[in-house]
């Protein structure tokens, strides 16, 4: 098994320090276009593997695509990350140029890959490296409903003062601080729902906290985050290369689904090896589909603006 991440960023770097310590693959490529960036974060990753345990074999690239031949996964992290107080779709104009090069040169060495999209804004790169690349719908998987509802469950966690691993919890919709839908109605702890347990004012708080919860973090970190995205992309490996068919909050193209089509946006579906399976209907109610919809129509404007820019 080979995995290619592409973007040797903070994201990208855990994302790879991540796929290696899990032993995710035999071969595990890291590419950066910043001269020796990847080759020196891959080095020093490989310096940990007797510490750690691990046989991955980890290397670093300067933007050489040949050394991703024959990737079967292929995770996109590259373009710039957001400053505090910016929003994900301010960074369309740079990163959907980059994305969609990226995209073009690892389809050139890795035809059968399955693409990963993590670059912001990532609902409409995801759709961009899906039209650019002409692949199957089913091996193009934006990440960001998976790390949301890993925020999600982490602040329902700290509420309720439990264990999040003992905790079901789903957002759906874009990957936007207004257009995330964490699913409180159907959140649970070991089967009872959380509306047992917290009452609606601690449930609003939550969601809301939820939907800012990558911008919190910019907000304190001057950047985005790295330890959860990069630790959810692995996730998302995992299913993937192991085929676990687990089911996972992914933006994924839709037609007919949720109610909308020609569009890439975040909804429940089966992950195995063959990328995205199929899309679970949760059976949302009133509220969470006007919700979906007026998600579907920012993503939608968002998609828009790739049409006005030059790429
Ligand atoms: C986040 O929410 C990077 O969009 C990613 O942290």
């Amino acid at each position: 098994m080979k995995v290619t991440v592409v973007g040797a960023g903070a994201v990208g770097a855990t994302t790879a320090d991540n796929i290696a310590r899990k032993e995710l693959c035999e071969e595990l490529v890291l590419l950066d276009i910043k001269e020796g960036l990847a080759e020196g974060k891959a080095i020093d990753m490989m310096q940990t593997c007797t510490l750690l345990g691990f046989d991955t074999k980890v290397t670093g690239s300067t933007n050489d695509y040949a050394k991703t031949k024959g990737s079967n996964v292929v995770v996109i992290t590259s373009g710039i990350p957001r400053k505090p107080g910016m929003t994900r779709e301010e960074l369309i104009g740079i990163n959907a140029g980059i994305v969609k090069g990226v995209t073009q040169n690892i389809l050139q060495h890795s035809p059968d890959a399955i693409i990963i999209v993590i670059s912001n804004p990532m609902d409409t790169m995801t759709f961009l490296a899906l039209q650019s690349s002409g692949l199957p719908k089913e091996r193009v998987i934006g990440m960001g409903g998976i790390l949301d509802s890993s925020r999600f469950k982490y602040y329902l966690s700290t509420a309720i003062g439990c264990s999040a691993a003992d905790l079901q919890a789903v957002v759906i919709g874009g990957h936007g601080d207004t257009t995330m839908i964490p699913l409180t109605r159907l959140a649970t702890y070991n089967g009872t729902p959380v509306s047992n347990i917290l009452n609606e004012e601690q449930l609003k708080k939550i969601a809301a906290d939820t939907m800012v919860g990558g911008a919190t973090l910019t907000g304190l970190l001057g950047t985005s985050a790295w330890y959860a995205p990069g630790a959810t992309a692995a996730a998302l490996v995992e299913t993937i290369v192991r085929d676990e068919k687990k089911l996972i909050p992914c933006c994924v193209s839709l037609n007919g689904e949720y109610g909308q089509k020609d569009i890439c946006l975040g909804v429940p579906v089966v992950v195995g090896k063959n990328g995205w399976e199929k899309i679970i209907d949760f059976k949302l109610n009133e509220e969470e589909q006007a919700a979906f919809n007026k998600s579907a129509e920012a993503v939608r404007t968002m998609n828009n603006v790739l049409g006005t820019l030059n790429v």
